[in-house]
């Protein structure tokens, strides 16, 4: 039986009224993905206020590896509501906290002991570890990468590295962050093959030493061990092993920002484990919460208890509602083999895109680890011009047709898979047919179009 449900044109008259409405009282800064309103969800599917029912790729921007109000957290949510909601961490502590901190302590890469702080969004974890670093090193630079997403506050919006519409009209940004190439094959910075580049890319942080910020000036190399708002880029398996040697050799501190890697999307619980280092810090939200909003900076505990008491927190950071979803999200992750699911999806996935890129020449590059995986539109296989317009005309053909689906990529032309892991074979394999007939839709759209030229 079709998981999806359409009942009127998409989008319905409610929708329809309700994006009228948004449109008089939420600023145009606030993108709209889909004109879709939500009435409720479950597992991978989503149902709009009109009635039509779709699956759901995209799983609220990486939010939802466990589903849609996955049954033991939303009991957890329930049970908390009827003991206390907001009490403040800093005033008058609860367990939840501490027994989610202590689960990240263990969870984490790495055997040395470890403490974890929780604020609210990715954003603010990452502005955290910047705070923790520089205080623990006594250093202020930061280097960060080409195509890295972490946020849009002002430090993190430094950090950022894609400009519209993320940076533009912003400036300034908070000083000392320097950017290098990231390890993305497909659009080397230096032109260059893997293996025979010899990862030029990773042994750029040492030449960067020389030609941009002193080493003993910079306090961490931030790192998305997969690019993820970048275009799901996996970089060469020796990667981020040489980014941890050189910062071990100069003293800095070498953060993970796990924010979309994290919690089984890639098939294991961190991306970091793939590449066997261990991290100075590690920085989590999405999925962490199960839908609920909850980030967490883990790190050794040298570096996580340099700072004295009262400078690091926050009013509603480690929610008791929070704490106990992400308890129950782990719970689920571990139960249910999400990570042994994340690499079956992966696969699943990669086996339909490997067949279109047969089919429509449109597709530049299929690329990810475990369930994060994506492929990236281009208009000529050889000059790799991203087609960000067909990007665009395949997500709207989606969503029409009943599959949400998310966008990504510095140049707006990549297809990102974040389906919750807990999606069945039947709707996983619904929502690839409708990616396929979207290819087949854009395809011909754009031979029209160039018909007409
Ligand atoms: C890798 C990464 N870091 C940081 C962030 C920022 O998180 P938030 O939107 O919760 O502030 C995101 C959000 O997409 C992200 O993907």
């Amino acid at each position: 039986m079709s998981s999806i449900r359409l009942v009127t044109p998409i989008p319905g008259p409610k929708s329809r009224e309700l994006t009228e409405r948004r449109s008089q009282a939420v600023p145009r800064g606030v993108s709209q993905l889909t004109p879709i309103y939500v009435r409720r969800s479950e597992g991978a599917l989503i149902e709009d206020v009109d009635g039509n029912q779709f699956i759901d790729f995209g799983g609220g921007i990486g939010c939802l590896n466990a589903g849609h109000r996955a049954p033991k957290v939303t009991q957890a949510i329930q049970d908390q509501t009827a003991r206390h909601l907001h009490t403040c961490f800093m005033v008058t502590p609860y367990d939840g906290y501490v027994r989610l901190a202590e689960r990240l302590n263990a969870l984490a890469p790495g055997a040395s002991p470890k403490k974890t702080l929780f604020v609210n969004s990715g954003a603010e974890a990452v502005e955290n570890a910047v705070k923790i670093a520089r205080a623990y090193t006594r250093r202020p630079a930061m280097i960060c990468f080409e195509d890295a997403f972490h946020g849009r506050t002002m430090m993190t919006m430094s950090l950022t590295s894609k400009t519209h519409p993320y940076k533009a009209g912003f400036e300034p940004f908070p000083g000392d962050v320097y950017r290098i190439p990231f390890g993305y094959c497909y659009r080397c910075s230096y032109s260059l093959e893997y293996p025979q580049c010899g990862i030029k890319c990773a042994h750029a942080l040492e030449d960067a030493f020389r030609r941009v910020v002193a080493a003993e000036s910079v306090a961490a190399v931030i790192v998305e061990p997969v690019l993820g708002e970048g275009g799901f880029v996996a970089p060469p398996a020796e990667f981020l092993q040489v980014m941890q040697d050189i910062c071990r050799k100069h003293g800095i501190l070498l953060i993970a920002d796990e924010i979309q890697t994290g919690f089984a999307r890639t098939g294991k619980m961190f991306a970091c484990e793939h590449y066997g280092i261990e991290p100075d810090l590690l920085l989590t939200a999405k999925t962490l919460g199960g839908g609920l909003p909850l980030a967490g900076v883990t790190g050794r505990t040298e570096i996580m208890d340099h700072t004295g008491p009262g400078s690091l927190g926050g009013t509603f950071g480690g929610n008791p509602l929070a704490c106990e979803a992400a308890l129950a999200t782990i719970d689920t992750i571990e139960q249910e083999d999400l990570c042994g699911r994340a690499m079956r999806v992966g696969d699943r996935f990669r086996q339909r895109c490997n067949s279109w890129r047969r089919q429509f020449p449109m597709i530049g590059d299929v690329r990810g680890l475990g369930a994060m995986q994506a492929f990236e539109l281009v208009r000529d296989q050889e000059k790799r011009i991203p087609a960000d317009r067909e990007t665009t005309q395949l997500i709207r053909h989606c969503y029409e047709h009943g599959l949400i689906l998310v966008g990504a990529g510095t140049y707006g032309n990549v297809i990102r898979l974040l389906a919750p892991l807990v999606i069945t074979n039947e709707q996983f394999e619904e929502g690839l047919d409708v990616i396929e007939c979207g290819l087949e839709a854009v395809h011909e759209q754009e031979a029209a179009r160039a018909g007409m030229a």
